[in-house]
């Protein structure tokens, strides 16, 4: 039965006695950006249709007839042939009115029982899906090469810093070790919010269920979901599972703002701790000697974009009474934008972490500046029976006067140490230069977490059995 008004593209004519303005039109389709989804709303009607023949509530003919149909469209669509149009405003209506201009009636079955708010928070569902393993996968190669660099480097030693002062020496296997921690956390979030990502909407309908004999648990195997979200208004209202994919993903971009900061440091020529690949780096238009670290510093950039996806959908979802408003159309570009982002990043660190060239010599020297084994002279003290906070009284007293001389703690003799430190003169013995040392100062740092390389070692060790998470 067709209406007057129910011309091609506009599929609820019947009721309205106008048609949709342009302006109207343009601003609530979707298509332009949610056609992003065509391949999974594709699998996902097919297991509705499947579903839908299994419980007799259409006709084995017509589900053949939309697998048919289904493989024509998916074909036209991986070729770049299907023909997008704004007035279906979305991904969903395109298709479906596609099917229906290939093999006629049974095209117009395919809706039965099912409503676009519980189709597209299938969608949504799936695709986060794929993308999640995908991030997990990416996060796992680049602990991984963190974790190479970091085996090459656990003797290498630089300074650790707080308040970006030189503070203590570090080893930069340890060092890149706390990135490999982070990442890991990254990536048991992943896995931790995957699961609520894959519970199945369908059969909710437009909000409150379907009175056809739907078999929603078939549909879920079918599509691979641990489960069936348990109330229908939850289920095609609930973005949850989208903020915290955000979330997660805003920690992940997070961390990297904080290795490209140490990276654009450690490049920086008063530094030269490291050097990037020139492929990942741009000169200057003006200033010919410019070797800029332009990825780094993008990946700090991008970590606003991400922190403003997460705002963005909860802001979204704030207020929103139940069920399916149309505000939930607009999760789509923050998604999508926060999952090309972190798969872009990840890919390109990855890339780049792996050819760093270390500059173990530079690092070294800078560790043994700015007094880094001050606190290893405060604790040779109080092993000898001085309390820690004389130690660190007499140590500031030692190091001020080494600045005032302009020279550093190991240029002292221990007659010199002795004569600054009279009263504690006793405590000190020759052993006291083996732990100024910057390699005795690692050392001694041999407990579980520690900078120590016999330590930085055994975590590599404990951080790869961890990569199969
Ligand atoms: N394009 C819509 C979205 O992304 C599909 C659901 C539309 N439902 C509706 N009742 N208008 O959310």
């Amino acid at each position: 039965m067709t209406s007057q008004l129910h011309k091609k593209g506009e599929i609820w004519s019947a009721r309205f006695s106008e048609p949709m303005s342009d302006l109207v039109k343009r601003y609530t389709s979707s298509v332009f950006f949610d056609k992003r989804l065509a391949l999974i709303d594709i699998e996902g009607s097919l297991a509705h249709s499947a579903m839908l023949s299994a419980q007799q509530i259409i006709s084995k003919d017509d589900d053949a007839a939309i697998q048919r149909g289904m493989e024509q469209i998916r074909s036209e669509i991986i070729r770049d042939e299907f023909e997008w149009q704004i007035d279906l405003e979305d991904v969903h209506l395109n298709i479906e009115a596609r099917l229906t201009a290939l093999i006629g009636d049974a095209g117009k079955k395919l809706h039965t029982g099912r409503s676009r708010n519980d189709q597209v928070a299938t969608d949504i569902r799936l695709w986060l899906r794929v993308e999640i393993d995908r991030i997990i996968a990416l996060l796992k190669s680049f602990r991984g090469v963190l974790l190479d660099l970091a085996e090459r480097n656990s003797d290498t030693i630089l300074p650790g810093f707080t308040h970006l002062q030189v503070a203590q020496p570090v080893t930069f296997g340890h060092h890149l070790l706390a990135y490999v921690e982070m990442f890991t956390r990254d990536t048991e979030r992943m896995l931790d919010c995957r699961k609520r990502v894959n519970q199945l909407p369908l059969g909710a309908a437009a909000l409150a269920g379907t009175s056809y004999p739907i078999d929603r648990r078939q549909v879920a195997k079918i599509l691979g979901f641990d489960g069936i979200c348990a109330n229908s208004l939850d289920a095609v209202s609930d973005r949850d599972f989208a903020i915290e994919f955000t979330a997660a993903s805003a920690l992940i971009m997070t961390h990297f703002s904080r290795l490209s900061e140490e990276l654009v440091l450690w490049m920086s020529p008063g530094v030269s701790f490291i050097d990037l690949a020139d492929r990942f780096c741009t000169g200057s238009s003006i200033m010919p000697q410019k070797k800029n670290p332009d990825v780094p510093e993008l990946a700090r950039g991008k970590t606003g974009r991400v922190n403003g996806h997460l705002v963005a959908l909860l802001t979204l979802m704030k207020g929103q009474p139940l069920a399916y408003n149309k505000d939930n159309q607009e999760d789509k570009e923050p998604l999508i934008d926060t999952v090309d982002t972190v798969v872009d990043t990840l890919r390109i660190f990855t890339e780049m972490t792996s050819g760093i060239t270390v500059n173990s010599d530079t690092m070294r020297a800078a560790a043994s500046q700015g007094f880094s084994t001050a606190t290893d002279l405060a604790d040779y003290l109080v092993k000898r029976g001085l309390p820690f906070r004389d130690a660190h009284e007499a140590v500031a007293h030692v190091v001020r006067i080494c600045v005032d001389r302009g020279h550093d703690l190991l240029d002292l003799n221990l007659g010199k140490l002795r004569a600054i430190l009279p009263e504690v003169a006793s405590l000190l013995g020759d052993d006291v230069f083996n732990c100024l040392t910057l390699e005795g100062s690692v050392a001694s740092r041999n407990h579980a977490g520690g900078t120590a390389p016999e330590q930085v070692r055994a975590a590599i060790i404990a951080a790869r059995t961890k990569l199969s998470l």
